[in-house]
C-alpha cells in the first residue's frame, strides 16, 4: 500500500506502557479509562509540536528583561472528540490545551453495515481557516466515522493543513481512505495495526473502546 498520509508514531516508553495497558483484556474500566487519558495527554502533546501558533515577546523577570515565546492568543484552538470513544481522550488533552473550544461529534456504526451516522453535532457553523483542529478518534478502523468527521469539518472552512488527528490505533484501510482524500493530514498514533476482522473490528486492537472506557 503506498500512502501519502504523515502519520507519526512517538516512539515513547509511557505511550508503549498506557497501550499495553489498554489492550490488555483484563484491564478494568477505570483502568482503562485512566489508559486512554494517558495516551491523549501524550499523543496530544506529540501532535502539537511545531503545530500551535507562537508570537515573540519581552518579559521581565524579578532580575532582568528578557526574550519570551507565548502560544498566540489571537489563533483559536479547537478540539473534536469523535462521540463516544472520542471522549476518553479528552481529559489529557485539555490538560495540555486548557483554553481550546470543544466541539462534540457523536457519530454511531451501525453495526451490520458499518456506516456511521450523526446523532449530535456540536460543530460551529464556520471555523476560520486559521483555526488549529484536533480531532480525538481512538480508533481508526473502516475510516467510516473519520471521513465523515473530516468531511464535516472541511466544509465549515478548515483548512486540512491545520488538522491534526489524534489516534490510539489505526488500521490500513482508514489510512487508505485518509491518505486519498486529505493528503496533508497529519496523524498521531501509538500503533498500526494489522488489519480488521469480519465485524469491522481492529486486529489486535484493543476491543470496543467506548465500552471498554465507559464500561458499558
Ligand atoms: N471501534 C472500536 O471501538 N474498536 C475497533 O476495533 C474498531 C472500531
Amino acid at each position: 500500500m503506498t500512502l501519502q498520509l504523515r502519520i507519526y508514531v512517538p516512539e515513547h516508553p509511557l505511550i508503549k506502557h498506557w497501550l499495553a495497558v489498554a489492550r490488555d483484556e483484563q484491564t478494568p474500566s477505570v483502568l482503562f479509562k485512566s489508559a486512554m487519558n494517558e495516551l491523549g495527554r501524550w499523543l496530544a502533546y506529540e501532535a502539537v509540536r511545531n503545530w500551535l501558533p507562537t508570537v515573540e515577546a519581552k518579559v521581565k523577570t524579578p532580575l532582568a528583561e528578557c526574550d519570551a515565546t507565548f502560544i498566540n492568543p489571537e489563533i483559536p484552538i479547537a478540539v473534536v472528540p469523535i462521540l463516544r470513544a472520542g471522549l476518553a481522550l479528552l481529559d489529557g488533552t485539555q490538560n495540555i490545551l486548557p483554553l481550546a473550544s470543544i466541539y462534540h461529534l457523536g457519530l454511531a456504526r451501525d453495526e451490520s453495515t458499518l456506516e456511521p451516522s450523526c446523532y449530535l453535532n456540536k460543530l460551529p457553523s464556520n471555523f476560520t481557516p486559521e483555526t488549529r483542529i484536533l480531532i480525538l478518534e481512538p480508533m481508526l478502523a473502516t475510516g467510516g466515522s473519520i471521513m465523515t468527521a473530516m468531511a464535516e469539518i472541511v466544509s465549515r472552512g478548515a483548512n486540512p493543513e491545520h488538522i491534526r488527528l489524534v489516534s490510539i490505533v489505526a488500521a490500513p484501510p482508514a489510512l487508505q481512505k485518509l491518505s486519498e482524500k486529505y493528503p496533508q493530514l497529519q496523524i498521531y498514533a501509538a500503533m498500526i495495526d494489522e488489519g480488521l476482522n469480519s465485524q469491522g473490528y481492529i486486529i489486535p486492537g484493543l476491543g470496543d473502546a467506548g465500552d471498554r472506557a465507559f464500561g458499558t
